[in-house]
């Protein structure tokens, strides 16, 4: 139909034809590497044609896009090829350098692609054209972002490779899916070469990919794309012969580094510059003390500023050496390094003795932790503030849109609400999050304030209930910690909006048979997700998941569904051991299990009564470490979500001797209201309650209580009582028994002791 070569060699041409070329849109893009195929070109084309083109798909709609780094006269068959074809034929002709090779010849191919859809595939007829439609079907109805052909999923085949090199290739996959577990899931071959993309979803100037592996790169570079895959056999390379060789193999190695590694590695320059700043602190300390006769005191504070000295220069010309600094000046940033580190000194004797007394750490241990505590700190004022490139223009907002009920507009994401996220702009939110330093512009006699110290530096934020919104407007330190913007600020503001448009937002865990739903509820740290975590696993394919922790409910009985992600425990994690996650989330979980534990909570609440600045000191640890939430498909990934159901049963859960009763009217009721205070205690939130919760004259509380009578009246509600955890061994029967007859808690009580009834007979 077209040919159009896209540049000679010389970058800019490249540019230049990239914005005249995307004006016009096409669905398919299809992106070949080519290096020394003469023979392949139009072999290639034919069958793309014939595969291709159906009623679907017309020839105008497609485009094929070599990207060559030839010697031999293979750009001189692209374009014969190009004159032929009934696509539109473009090629790039790399300059001699040629950056990366096959990598990012795929890169430079996508840059100026214009299809809706983008294929990547070889030029030597290995990638069976026929698969593209199945490709682009499989987009389609999953809705995936990127769909892989896969050589090694069922049905798949990679035999034409010959057995070494299939055995290693299988190796080289089954290694980076190893190191890349967490984007890689779902994918059987990273390392493939034959894939469909959606254009919009991956940004090609972010990726740097070094030789073969170009999937491998996309899928680590942009872990949120939703991804499929399509079996299929490496057919027999049609002609010349294959560029594989023992250095794509290093530079694999090196991309995998690299890729490893990017995200931390101003982290860890940062900590190779302290540790060289020790041993120049030490040698200062011998000079001037053991040679100048300075007093040992005096030498350590000289010697302090002296490495502090040499670790600011080492920062500010290797650490972030990289970053652009709009108009920051030198003196400044040496000025805060100064204080900061300074004060950091003087900080960490408090710290210490906090993690000792309070948490009751060992000394040694204590000692430790400050000094890695102490190191996050510097490094997170550097790398934010410091050092931070000042990019304003990352005004990011996202939107939360919760069962149409209630939407949201924040500032920073909430994570707990991402399964509501959703990308169209709201207007008109309910809540409306907003971060910024100058609290005081937002004040007025109505507002809610809360404040501890340091004012807009510290914890602090405003409220202003309007008529039809809320804005919250939260001090920066809150910003910098999404779990304590959602838990301590924003939740508790959900609870008293769900109520004020009729509904209630419940303390407790819902799954679902067939539609009708199982209220579950406990005190705090029974062990609700563990129980929840195994009713799910053991009962795929008829239990779904509503939520763990809150539960929407209206007036009628009708329950929707609420899916933050569930705080585990290492004891969690033992009941769900297939849970697939990667060893470093699981090592971490060792330091955050004991972190997010109830001591750990505990000694927080000890705090706020102590008049020590609880909810400020409480954003800064989960800042530096974060709880550890996963969704529910993250644990147990064949687990179904409902949006919504019924309410048929209310369970209450609880540790002590057997026994399985009926609750009558008065005690539900009495359990339901006690558990939904116990979900709040934490400051900020008992100061704000009882503002929050007077509206119009009217007191929430009562509403609240209201809607959670008339939700579940009349319906069975069970007191489940076992000393072994084992409560997700009834919780389905509930609901697939058609009547169960229990008796009265007063009836098992009068009966000869309370422990002697086994509750599993019932
Ligand atoms: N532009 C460009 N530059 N193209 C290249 C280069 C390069 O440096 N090196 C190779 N190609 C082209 C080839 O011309 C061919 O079209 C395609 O990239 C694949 O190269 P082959 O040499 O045929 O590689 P292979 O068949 O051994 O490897 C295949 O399997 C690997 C997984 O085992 C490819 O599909 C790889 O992408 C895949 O990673
Ligand atoms: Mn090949």
């Amino acid at each position: 139909m077209s040919y159009q070569k896209v540049g000679d060699g010389r970058a800019p041409d490249v540019r230049a034809n990239r914005l005249s070329t995307q004006q016009t849109a096409l669905t398919l893009s299809i992106v070949v590497p080519t290096k020394n195929e003469a023979q392949n070109v139009l072999p290639l084309l034919k069958r793309l044609e014939s595969a291709v083109v159906s009623e679907d798909i017309a020839a105008k709609d497609v485009e094929v896009i070599f990207v060559d780094d030839s010697d031999d006269d293979t750009p001189a068959k692209i374009e014969e090829a190009g004159r032929q074809s009934s696509f539109a034929i473009s090629s790039i002709v790399r300059p001699r350098e040629r950056r990366n090779g096959l990598g990012m010849a795929v890169v430079e191919g996508m840059q100026i692609a214009r299809g809706t859809w983008v294929v990547v595939m070889d030029g030597d007829l290995q990638h069976p054209p026929e698969l593209i439609p199945q490709l682009l079907q499989k987009a389609r109805s999953t809705e995936a972002d990127l769909v892989a052909g896969s050589r090694l999923a069922e049905g798949g085949s990679a035999d034409s490779l010959g057995w070494r090199r299939k055995l290693l290739s299988q190796a080289l996959a089954q290694f980076s899916r190893f190191i890349f577990s967490k984007n890689l899931r779902s994918i059987t071959d990273p390392l493939t070469g034959f894939f469909l993309f959606r254009r919009s979803a991956v940004n090609p100037d972010y990726l740097r990919p070094k030789g073969f592996k170009i999937l491998l790169e996309i899928l680590v570079r942009c872990p949120k794309l939703k991804v499929a895959e399509v079996p299929f056999e490496f057919g027999q390379r049609l002609s010349g012969k294959s560029k594989a060789s023992p250095r794509e193999m290093i530079a694999l190695f090196e991309q995998m580094a690299g890729l490893r590694f990017a995200p931390h590695e101003h982290l860890f320059r940062f900590l190779m510059v302290g540790l060289s700043g020790l041993v120049v602190n030490t040698l200062l300390m011998f000079v001037l003390v053991d040679f100048l006769g300075f007093h040992y005191v005096l030498g350590a504070i000289a010697a302090t500023q002296g490495s502090t000295l040499w670790n600011f220069e080492w920062t500010e010309r290797w650490v972030f050496g990289n970053r652009e600094l709009p108009g920051r000046r030198l003196w400044v940033r040496m000025l805060s390094f100064f204080v900061v580190n300074n004060s950091m000194l003087l900080l960490r004797g408090p710290m210490l003795i906090f993690f000792v007394a309070s948490l009751g750490m060992h000394h040694l241990l204590g000692n430790f932790a400050s000094l890695v505590v102490m190191t996050a700190l510097r490094f997170l004022i550097a790398d934010r503030f410091i050092w931070g490139s000042g990019n304003k223009s990352r005004q990011d907002i996202y939107y939360y849109n919760i069962h149409d009920i209630i939407r949201v507009r924040s500032m920073r994401r909430l994570p707990e609400l991402r399964y509501f996220s959703v990308s169209e702009v709201i207007a008109e939110p309910d809540i409306d999050v907003i971060v910024t330093t100058n609290l005081d512009g937002y004040l007025s006699d109505k507002s809610i304030t809360y404040e501890e110290m340091l004012g807009s530096l510290g914890f602090s934020i405003v409220i202003n209930q309007k008529e039809t919104r809320t804005d919250v407007i939260a001090s920066p330190l809150i910003g910098m910690s999404p779990h304590v913007l959602y838990t301590n600020v924003v939740e508790p503001l959900l609870r008293w909006t769900f109520v004020r448009k009729g509904y209630a937002l419940m303390h407790g865990a819902c799954l679902a048979i067939d539609g009708k739903a199982l209220f579950v509820t406990a005190r705090t740290d029974t062990g609700k997700t563990t129980t929840i975590l195994q009713t799910m696993r053991n009962n795929l394919d008829k239990v779904t998941f509503l939520s763990d922790d809150m539960t929407i409910v209206s007036r009628d009985g009708r329950v929707m569904n609420y899916p933050k992600p569930l705080t585990i425990s290492l004891h969690t994690l033992r009941a769900v051991t297939e849970a697939p996650l990667t060893i470093s989330q699981r090592l971490f979980l060792q330091v955050q299990s004991r972190l997010h534990s109830r001591g750990g909570r505990k000694a927080g609440l000890w705090l706020s009564h102590n008049s020590v600045p609880a909810a400020t000191l409480n954003a800064i640890v989960q800042k530096l470490i974060p709880p550890p939430k996963y969704m529910i498909d993250e644990l147990i990934p064949r687990a179904r979500h409902t949006s919504e159901a019924q309410l048929s049963h209310v369970v209450l859960i609880e540790r002590g001797p057997d026994f399985e009763a009926t609750l009558d009217e008065i005690e539900k009721a009495r359990v339901l209201v006690e558990n939904a205070e116990d979900a709040y205690g934490f400051p900020p939130y008992p100061t704000l309650a009882h503002a929050l919760c007077h509206w119009n004259g009217i007191d929430l509380h009562v509403s609240e209580a209201e809607i959670v009578t008339a939700a579940t009246q009349n319906l069975p509600a069970i007191h489940l009582r076992s000393p072994r955890f084992d409560w997700y061994r009834r919780l389905p029967h509930f609901l697939q028994e058609p009547v169960i007859e229990l008796p009265t808690k007063s009836e098992v009580l009068d009966w000869p002791a309370p422990g002697l009834r086994p509750s599993g007979s019932a």
